[in-house]
């Protein structure tokens, strides 16, 4: 029998090389290398343009017709989508495993079959697993057609005699085709199965969920080059303690990223929240130090986020800097920046940042709200109650401003909001009844306005 010869290829760029490296050759990100079969049987037509093909002709000669979008008909989703699914689109979802991707599309695909063909392919759970899903779920199955299947041959020809509207791959992972030998999984797997998906929703204007996979730290699991392939990346996640599942939009071709989806996991299902603003706050009676309440703004939707920050002396020279839900680097920048501009000392104290609720904040607009709740934790004094704060600090001390303050301040008002601290530029022009607003211009100013 002939050893079986094997290559090591990059996770990254899909880039290849003869032996292990530490270093990709070609894209130079380390440790990246993985192990996989060399392909000796050249598989003639794979590489096909995955747009459907065209001649030469002017821009505006092209007939740019806006598609009418599928909804899904679950709203959250479909804000995500930028509106529905698009024929011929391609979405990729990502999430760790248990977070709900499966329950997510079944739900999804089990209300769209009440007007579309649809089909639902899985690589990982029998037919009488997803039958019993559907069944706890309470969903119409009547129009639901399944296919348990993981080779993608085989899957291709049952969407050729059925031509769905929608399709939902779960997972991109477990599928393969029998043009490589390497095992499903492996980057070449993924690769190759996803384009030819992809080529088959363009020619057919069917539109393609794939469930992907992440790493462990985070990433879809298979080549970057994937999320070039498909139309839209969508991650899905939250804290599995809670019951809140986010779903975020990474790359859409068809709407805008940033957008978010809130969902709560029941027993029955995914629910739908439409008004997640004061969902990431906690309850206390009394006012306590180290939380401050800011507003963050997720695509078109303000919502309130309480952050939290515990303050300790240290008790070894190695002093801990944890943040959970911010970004940890921002965490030892701006308390360099409270240092130089704002007169407060933590480079012998532990800290920890935590935003309520498993909630990500991207944004700078949380600068001012993590420093405020470091001094309230320092000083272990409460900031006054009802109040909100956002801004981003730059390495000057300057309070910058933020996109869209007034409507940050009027949810915040909606809410029972009393008071702010935001920067100057975001001043509202008229007042907003109920809410005093203290604008600043800078660090000290707003950690003197808090205290
Ligand atoms: P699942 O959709 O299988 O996750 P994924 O496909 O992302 O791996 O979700 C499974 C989890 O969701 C499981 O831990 C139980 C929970 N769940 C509920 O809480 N309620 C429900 O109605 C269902 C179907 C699942
Ligand atoms: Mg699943």
């Amino acid at each position: 029998m002939s050893k079986v010869k094997t290559t090591f290829v990059c996770r990254v760029c899909g880039g290849t090389s003869p032996k292990w490296q530490g270093q990709c050759p070609q894209c130079g990100d380390w440790n990246t290398l993985e192990e996989s079969v060399v392909e000796n049987k050249a598989a003639t037509g794979r590489f096909q343009s995955l747009a459907a093909d065209g001649a030469i002709k002017n821009l505006s000669e092209v007939n740019a017709e806006e598609v009418p979008r599928i909804p899904t008909q679950m709203e959250e989703l479909d804000r995500v989508l930028g509106g529905g699914l698009v024929p011929g689109g391609v979405v990729l979802i990502g999430g760790d495993p248990g977070i709900g991707k499966s329950t997510l599309l079944l739900q999804a695909l089990a209300k769209l079959s009440e007007t579309q063909a649809v089909l639902y392919v899985s690589g990982e759970e029998s037919a009488q697993q997803i039958a019993l899903r559907a069944r706890r779920l309470g969903v119409p199955t009547a129009k639901v057609r399944l296919y348990p299947e993981i080779s993608l041959e085989k899957i291709l020809l049952a969407l050729t005699a059925e031509i769905p509207k929608v399709v939902v791959i779960d997972s991109i992972q477990t599928m393969f085709t029998e043009a490589l030998t390497s095992a499903p999984g492996s980057v070449a797997q993924v690769r190759e199965c996803s384009s030819q998906l992809t080529r088959f929703a363009k020619r057919h204007g069917t539109s393609v969920l794939l469930v992907g996979h992440v790493t462990k730290d985070g990433a879809i699991a298979g080549p970057r080059v994937l999320e070039h392939i498909v139309d839209a990346v969508l991650y899905f996640e939250g804290d599995t303690h809670s019951s809140f599942r986010l779903i975020r939009a990474i790359k859409n071709r068809f709407g805008a990223v940033n957008e978010l989806g809130v969902f709560a996991m029941t027993d029955k299902g995914l629910r739908e929240v439409s008004n997640p603003s004061a969902m990431f706050l906690s309850q206390h009676a009394e006012p306590v130090a180290g939380s401050c309440v800011m507003v963050t703004q997720e695509g078109t939707r303000p919502m309130l986020v309480e952050v939290q920050a515990l303050v300790d002396d240290a008790h070894s020279p190695q002093v801990k800097r944890l943040a959970v839900g911010v970004e940890q680097n921002r965490l030892a920048l701006l308390l360099a920046v409270l240092h130089r501009h704002a007169g407060i000392v933590a480079f012998d104290q532990d800290v920890f940042i935590n935003a309520v609720g498993g909630v990500r904040i991207s944004e700078p607009a949380a600068d001012l709200a993590m420093l405020l709740a470091i001094v309230s934790s320092l000083k272990n004094k409460p900031l006054p109650a009802k109040m909100v704060v956002f801004g981003e600090v730059g390495l000057a001390g300057e309070v910058r401003p933020v996109q869209r303050g007034q409507e940050r301040l009027k949810e915040a008002a909606k809410l029972g909001f009393t008071h702010a601290i935001v920067p100057k530029a975001n001043r509202p022009r008229q007042p907003i009844d109920g809410m005093t607003v203290i604008s600043v211009e800078r660090l000290d100013e707003a950690v003197a306005a808090a205290f």
